[in-house]
């Protein structure tokens, strides 16, 4: 009997490339659903799989209990893993693979997309010119440089990395804070090195967040760390919604204190229509598609992909994030 796996991730499906065939090639079952799933809807499907190969849906204890014994394997398509309860998976001895080191690149170019609308003001003025609104003179936007200003990278991981590289071709100051700190790294590409996030955020006008998302991040950015940042910081969030906290950082775009945020995540994907922060001033929202270009969904498909099926032929090829 051929493997039964339920793929939910839109971003793997719906994008054209060769992991559609590498997937066909594993001779499986392929149940397609439209993620990401919330716990409800796992709970019905679970039972019934070999494996997920899945994105952000929601796979609590819960899920893992009904999907047992079945379930053999979790791949997930990217590296957030937070909507997985990854600590009850490995009390289960269910393996948890992902795919690091295939999005790091798109994430940071997005990253600058984001950083770029706001203080250029490319993205309001794009929307006003769409409008009929091309005004002249003194009435154009005025925006800012990035050359010069000092960008601080919570979470010098892959991303934060790439961030780096990026900021220093713009000629910019760099400063980070990582908890596991790579000093190779800063010393080559000239990061200073920060002993904590509250060093990161009075010394930046930039600050861009690329740490995961857990019980010690969420809600890391709020209110009493805001008043810590420089005034007219501009705040990016190309990491997790939950990193920040939505309604102390819409006070703060309201206030002025914050002049920009850019995020392509929000606390709750996809967004209720009255989100605060949509239509929020000097705020750039995008659909979490930050790693949506087409050679990167053919790498983190391609590696979720050969995850699944080399586990599952007992090939030792794949990426595990629970090690037991
Ligand atoms: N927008 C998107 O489409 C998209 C795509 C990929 C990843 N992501 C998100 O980006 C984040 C980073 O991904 P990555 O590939 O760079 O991961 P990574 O593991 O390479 O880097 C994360 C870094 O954060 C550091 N860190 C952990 N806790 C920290 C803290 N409290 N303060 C500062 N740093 C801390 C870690 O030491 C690590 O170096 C993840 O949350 C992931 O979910 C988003």
């Amino acid at each position: 009997m051929s493997s039964r796996i339920l793929l939910t991730t839109t971003s793997y499906q719906d994008t054209p490339g060769s992991h559609h065939d590498l997937l066909e090639s594993g001779g499986f079952e392929i149940v397609r659903e439209r993620g990401p799933l919330s716990e409800a809807r796992m709970l019905e499907l679970a039972g019934e799989f070999d494996g997920f190969l899945c994105g952000d849906d929601a796979i609590t204890q819960a899920v893992i209990d009904k999907s047992l014994p079945r379930l053999k394997v979790i791949s997930k398509y990217g590296i957030g893993l937070d909507k997985i309860d990854v600590k009850y998976a490995t009390e289960k001895r269910l393996p948890v693979l992902f795919t690091p080191g295939v999005n790091h690149t798109t994430v940071a170019e997005h990253t600058f997309g984001l950083l770029l609308g706001i203080t250029k003001k490319i993205q309001s003025n794009a929307v006003a010119v769409q409008n009929g609104e091309w005004v002249a003179g003194w009435k154009k936007p005025v925006g800012n440089e990035i050359m010069g200003k000092t960008i601080g990278i919570i979470g010098l991981g892959r991303i934060g990395k790439e961030v780096a590289i990026r900021a220093k071709a713009f000629g910019m100051d760099i400063i980070a804070y990582d908890p596991f700190f790579d000093g190779a790294f800063s010393y080559k590409y000239g990061v200073k090195r920060c002993a904590n996030m509250d060093e990161v955020l009075h010394n930046s006008d930039v600050v861009s967040l690329h740490c995961f998302l857990d019980d010690t991040t969420e809600g890391m950015i709020n209110t009493s760390k805001i008043a810590e940042m420089r005034d007219n910081v501009v705040v990016l969030n190309c990491a997790r919604g939950e990193l920040v906290v939505v309604e102390d950082m819409l006070e703060a775009l309201k206030s002025g204190k914050v002049g920009g945020y850019g995020a392509d995540v929000l606390d709750a994907e996809p967004p209720a229509p009255n989100h605060p922060l949509i239509g929020a001033p000097n705020c750039i929202i995008t659909s979490h598609i930050g790693s949506r270009t087409h050679e990167s969904v053919n790498r983190q498909a391609t590696r979720a992909t050969n995850n699944l099926i080399n586990f599952l032929k007992g090939d030792s090829d794949f990426i595990q994030a629970n090690k037991f």
